[in-house]
Formats: structure tokens, sequence, C-alpha cells
């Protein structure tokens, strides 16, 4: 019964509408600008900031990649992010987690403009989301999460909701999404102490894994005909792979497909929806500061 989410056509979709969005500020000579700041060598940010700024120059978006060495002080990242704050070209600001262990990432998010604060992690930001100010920037990953089971036609309203992880990028923002006048599902956020999470899991209609652990959601822990969302990705050793490895979700895609009404893929579900929402947020940066 199940009906795979295409997370790339709804990405492609949506990219296509900040297109016209951009055509329709560089008319009235804005062009959006992203920022996106790379602390070290980590192998995978690497990969994502280059995915990034790659979809910006794709869309005619400006970009700057500043990348500071794996031993930058905080005072290092703090000046750029500084620097970024006032230029008039840079609408949105990201800064790649997770740094490294010398930097305080919570003072460099503090430090970070709210207007410009693409992600949604400014203390600002998580309030007005919190407050359904639609003024506030949304963490692009749960903003995602939305739109995806708005297009696969899932209902939310009145729905259960189980969020597993409690996250500030993940889990935290989605639940607030999800029980917003906007989402209206009854909402319950599983973690790693929750008391049979297997029970838990069962009730919902809706699954959203967020917990960074390869293949943890099971077939017996998913109710027939629930929709689940899987944002995780993982890196599991796979001799037979190219690479090495492989990447798997945080649900067991194989067992649960079949009992679900829809259902992410990884890769291809919520992974193209983050840098699509992240343009989304810059562009509306961009026209939030004329
Ligand atoms: N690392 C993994 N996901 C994200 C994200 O959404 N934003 C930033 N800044 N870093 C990340």
């Amino acid at each position: 019964m199940s009906n795979i989410i295409d997370g790339k056509s709804v990405a492609e979709q949506v990219l296509a509408e900040c297109s016209e969005e951009i055509a329709a500020l560089k008319n009235v000579g804005i062009t959006p600008g992203l920022a996106v700041v790379l602390v070290g060598e980590d192998p995978a940010s690497k990969v994502y900031v280059g995915s990034k700024v790659r979809k910006c120059a794709e869309l005619g978006l400006h970009s700057r990649k500043i990348e500071l060495p794996v031993d930058a002080t905080q005072a290092e990242v703090l000046a750029v992010v500084e620097e970024l704050n006032h230029d008039p070209q840079i609408h949105g600001i990201l800064v790649q987690s997770p740094p490294p262990p010398q930097i305080d990432e919570e003072a460099i998010v503090r430090a970070i403009d709210p207007a410009k604060d693409v992600d949604g992690f400014h203390p600002t930001n998580v309030a007005k989301l919190a407050l359904e100010d639609g003024s506030g920037f949304v963490p692009c990953t749960p903003a995602g999460c939305m739109r995806l089971l708005k297009e696969a036609g899932v209902e939310t309203s009145g729905a259960e909701a189980v969020v597993i992880g409690r996250s500030m990028i993940v889990g935290k923002p989605m639940a607030l999404l999800l029980m917003s006048k906007e989402g209206n599902a009854t909402v319950t956020v599983a973690h790693s102490r929750t008391k049979d999470l297997a029970a838990v899991c069962r009730r919902a209609d809706i699954i959203v894994a967020a917990i960074g652990r390869p293949e943890f959601v099971t077939a017996d822990m998913v109710k027939e005909g629930a929709a689940v969302i899987d944002v995780g990705i993982n890196r599991v050793d796979d001799a037979t792979a190219k690479r090495g490895y492989r990447l798997v979700g945080d649900v067991a895609y194989a067992e649960v497909a079949p009992k679900c009404s829809a259902i992410t893929p990884v890769p291809g579900g919520v992974g193209p929806m983050t840098i699509a929402m992240l343009i989304a947020n810059t562009i509306k940066a961009a026209r939030q500061s004329g």
C-alpha cells in the first residue's frame, strides 16, 4: 500500500517557485545572497556546503563560501559572522554544524543577525516559531518535512504524530510545526528516555524519525497505514559498495514501507528538501530586507 514520497521532485517544485521569486526580486534590484561558513574539514559537512553553494549558483543567487581552518578560534569565527552581518549583499548566513570542539556553537548562533539567520536557530527565530509569528525563519529540515507531508496529501489535522528525537535542528521545531495552527496534530515527542517507545510509535498516524540511529524504527513499531518521514542520513559500512559505505535512514525501510500509506526513502526523501527550504529562507530574508 506504500506511497513513496519523492523528495527530489517536491524539492524541484519548491526551487521552481524560488526561481520565480528570484526573478521578481532581481527586477527590483535585489539579488538574494547566502553566505556559508565552514570551520574545519569534516567530509560530510564539506559535501553539504558544496551542494548549497552550487545550488545558489544554479539559481542565480549570490553566494559566498568562507572556509576557516580546523584550529580557527572563537574570535575568528565571530569576526566572520560580524562582517557578514554588515555585508549588504548577504541576506542569509549559515554556519555549518557541527563545528570543531573549541568553538562554542551556541554563542556563534546568537551572534548572527536574526534577520539573516536562515537556519532558524537564533533564539529570536525559535521564539517566533513557538509564537507562530510568520516573520521568523523556520529550520530548513522540519520545514521540508511539513512540505513533504502536504504534497503527499497526508492529513496532519487531528492526527496523532510522534516525533522521535528532540534536537533543536529537527525534533523540537518539527513538534512545534505539527502542533501549530497550520499542522493541528496531537504531538508526542519521544527520545532516548521514553518508556516503551515501540508502543508510543504504534499509536502514530504520522512518525517523524530524527534520532540519527541507522534503521532504528522497525515494522513492529509502525501502525498499518501510518505515514513515515525519515530524517536520518547514516553511513553504514558496506564492503560491496564502491565507497565502502551506504546511506541508510533512521527507518528500516524495506520492512516498514509495506505497512505505510506514505514514506520517504533515504536518499531522495527529506535530504533534497533541506537545500530547497534554505534557498526559500534566503529569498524570504532578501524580501524582508527591503
Ligand atoms: N548540519 C546539518 N544540518 C544542518 C543545518 O540544517 N544547518 C547547519 N548550519 N548545519 C547543519
